[in-house]
């Protein structure tokens, strides 16, 4: 471990009232895929199909958090975490993507709820983290405008049963995955390559968006209400006006197209069009944009890497799982991804934590009027048990090396109010299936037996010294 790290000097950089979590989603953890009268969804349909999932695995029992909210809860409170990032599986509520709801799927949500604020944890809850109930696919899923409507629905129930609880809601977790990787290069479920309905696909969630961030506000007005959006700096590889266009684009989808959306209600001009070459737009109906410009409090930053693009090369990057998988830059297919030369981590993703306090003074600069939240940032590494324990020095430094980076920020004025760890413990990491490992906790497939990692207890030690500096102030 390193000393700079050490002592108080880091957690007294951060303010009171700090928000300290970690965060898990439905697909990743839940299994129980068959109990209770959950429906399917398109993560269930697309891990049966061969090829998929690199090793041959599903979320069928994940680490079982269905059936053990306790563990989970023991689990955070071990960490001493103030706060829990999970997100509700559509199909466990509306196992049919309407209006019918499914009473003991919302029952594990609302104990789960009941068991984190019996112990003092706040719970931020996401309404989709890309479990779309397959008969909203079945119907055209998320290049059909109806399944934005439904989805708004499914806000206004989850909020009706939870919302009494729960104050902290994020609508849509990157919905440049659920779009481009579900509907583009078909990595995501539903494992589509059809590069003209992923940016339909994109609208969609972003109205999705819209009308769920609507649909708790008209309820609680005091509710706060967020978007997960994943941030990657992009820097060009050369001065070649090739590069430096490719890094334009890629920064355009990656960076610009969500925020503009939600926050200025309109798509950045360059970027539409760029996908003018593939689409008509005609998708975007009168009022839309309005829509998707609703009441954000906090925008909600998921952070692992950073980008160095050419415009010569195949749209490939480090990120994409060797699954046959098609483009996932629609309109940008030239674009290609080179290595800076950075360490990277078990996913090839190349480590840079200034690139979060880039990301996160950029993001305040641009759009002062929201409150800024990390909610992921982590790093897959292979870990082994030692004598019951796990040494996972690399993750460990990550984790240092970004909190830091956030304090750095903090001390830039950036109104960050909330760090979240990616993951609370290791889980279904989807394409990648059980061989990607980004736990604080380390979780044995085979038994479900967790055990905190060194850097889960680093985590744990520096939350609690954080919190109790404040408490005594
Ligand atoms: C993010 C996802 C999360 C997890 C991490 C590693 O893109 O939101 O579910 O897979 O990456």
């Amino acid at each position: 471990m390193s000393n700079d790290f050490d002592g108080p000097a880091l957690a007294a950089r951060f303010p009171a009232g700090f928000t300290w979590g970690a965060a898990t989603s439905s697909y990743q953890v839940e299994g129980s895929t068959g109990a209770d009268g959950r429906g399917k969804s398109i993560w269930d349909a697309f891990v049966n199909e061969p090829g998929r999932v690199v090793d041959g695995s599903n979320g069928d029992t994940a680490i079982d958090s269905y059936r053990n909210i306790a563990a989970d809860v023991a689990t955070v409170k071990s960490l001493g975490l103030s706060s829990y990032r999970f997100s509700l599986s559509w199909p466990r509520i509306c196992p049919d993507g309407d209006a019918r709801v499914n009473a003991k799927g919302l029952a594990y949500y609302s104990d789960l709820v009941d068991a984190l604020l019996a112990e003092g944890i706040t719970p931020w809850i996401t309404l989709y983290h890309w479990d779309l109930p397959q008969a909203l696919e079945d119907a055209g899923g998320w290049p059909e405008r109806a399944t934005a409507e439904r989805f708004g629905e499914f806000a206004r129930i989850a909020h009706a049963a939870l919302g009494d609880r729960v104050k902290h809601w994020i609508t849509v977790n990157e919905p440049w995955c659920a779009a481009f990787l579900g509907y583009s290069s078909g990595e995501h479920a539903p494992g589509r390559r059809e590069p003209a309905a992923s940016v339909t696909a994109a609208h969609h969630l972003m109205l999705a968006h819209g009308l769920a961030a609507r649909a708790i506000k008209a309820a609680d007005p005091d509710a706060i209400v967020s978007i997960g959006l994943n941030f990657y700096p992009v820097h060009a590889a050369s001065d070649n006006p090739v590069d430096v266009d490719a890094a334009r684009r890629v920064d355009g989808v990656q960076n610009r197209w969500f925020t503009e959306a939600a926050l200025r209600g309109a798509y950045p001009e360059d970027v539409v069009e760029d996908f003018k070459a593939i689409s008509d737009f005609s998708f975007v109906e009168d009022g839309d944009m309005d829509q998707i410009h609703a009441p954000v409090d906090v925008l909600s930053v998921n952070y692992y890497s950073r980008f160095t693009v050419t415009g010569n090369g195949g749209a490939t990057s480090a990120s994409a799982a060797p699954t046959g998988a098609g483009s996932a830059w629609p309109a940008n297919e030239h674009i290609g991804f080179v290595s800076a030369g950075l360490p990277v981590t078990d996913m090839g993703w190349e480590i840079e934590p200034a690139g979060l306090t880039e990301m996160l003074t950029r993001l305040h600069a641009g759009y002062p009027e929201v409150k800024l939240a990390v909610t992921e940032n982590g790093a897959a590494f292979p870990d082994k048990i030692e004598d019951g324990r796990i040494h996972d020095p690399e993750r460990l430094e990550y984790v240092q090396g970004h909190l830091a980076a956030c304090a750095d920020a903090v001390e830039a004025g950036v109104p960050l109010v909330a760090y979240f760890a990616w993951s609370l413990a290791d889980n279904f990491e989807w394409a990648w299936g059980y061989t990607k490992r980004f736990g604080l906790v380390y979780v044995d497939f085979e038994t479900g037996e967790r055990t905190v990692k060194d850097s889960g207890r680093w985590y744990g030690d520096l939350v609690r010294r954080a919190r109790s500096n404040r408490e005594a102030e």
